[in-house]
């Protein structure tokens, strides 16, 4: 990753119309219906963007849309490059700072995230506040990583206390259950054993999901303020566990969407 292939992909987008988009919004699996409300769609597929990361067979349907929400420029990515795909860390950030550079000013992330604490429920929604790097890696651990701003990154306040406090502030005036907890991000692709679940929460994780904390990371060393939310799709109790359905991962994230899209376009109301 170097300045100059940055700087090409973000040509390339502005070149099709992303001018100047306000907010950068990553969307989670099974998370992709807040892209109908946006309006004066510009839609650049990953495969077409100069230096993307090259996408897999199955994701041939990732892509940048680009149009206004709730009156504002936003770039949203409809799915997102994980490590668990064979991306790495530098490709599954990289358009994290492609959305920087073209100028988003705050950064919403939302992901699929199982249940690691028991009082949470699947279709519950979790504001992150903290969160715990199980993916063995960092998009900072580059050798020119000083080009790009500072190597020893603050993470004393990861997410965005201020986007925070709205979030919960929109959550309690609609009536919305909003969780609040610490993700812990692993590699995947196979979901965890017993003995890891019983492992996560001793170390303190409430959900735990495959995605978010590298692009939280990279944020972070933009200083660009962001906050993430996990729809809970299911519940990981090492005693009664059970096999893992996709197929109901995906539908719980589908029902419980419509929180999250609420929650996020009332937060860009208050931008
Ligand atoms: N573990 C890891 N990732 C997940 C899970 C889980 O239980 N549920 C959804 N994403």
């Amino acid at each position: 990753m170097t300045r100059k292939q940055l700087e090409e992909s973000a040509a390339y987008l502005r070149d099709r119309g992303f001018e100047e988009p306000e907010i950068g919004i990553v969307l989670g699996t099974g998370l992709g219906k807040i892209v109908e409300d946006i309006q004066d769609q510009v839609v650049a597929h990953y495969n077409h963007i100069p230096f993307f990361p090259l996408a897999t067979v199955e994701f041939h349907s990732g892509k940048l849309i680009y149009g206004t929400l709730q009156d504002k420029k936003v770039v949203v990515m409809q799915g997102r490059f994980h490590m668990y795909e064979g991306y790495d860390v530098l490709d599954v950030t990289y358009p994290i700072r492609v959305m920087h550079l073209l100028g988003i000013k705050k950064l919403f992330i939302s992901n699929a995230a199982g249940a690691v604490n028991l009082d949470f429920r699947k279709g519950d929604i979790m504001l992150i506040e903290d969160h715990i790097n199980l993916q063995g890696g960092s998009p900072l651990a580059f050798k020119n990583v000083a080009e790009f701003g500072d190597r020893f990154v603050d993470m004393s306040e990861p997410y965005d206390p201020e986007m925070r406090k709205r979030i919960e502030e929109i959550a309690g005036k609609e009536g919305i259950s909003l969780k609040k907890g610490v993700y812990a991000s692993v590699m995947g692709p196979q979901l965890e054993t017993r003995a890891e679940y019983r492992m996560l929460k001793i170390l303190g994780a409430d959900a735990v999901g495959m995605s978010t904390v590298p692009e939280v990371i990279v944020a972070n060393h933009l200083r660009l303020p962001v906050v993430a939310v996990s729809v809970l799709t299911d519940e990981c109790d090492p005693d009664n566990l059970e096999p893992v359905d996709i197929e109901e991962i995906l539908a719980i994230a589908g029902k419980t969407e419509p929180k999250m899209i609420k929650l996020f376009k009332e937060l860009i109301k208050t931008l």
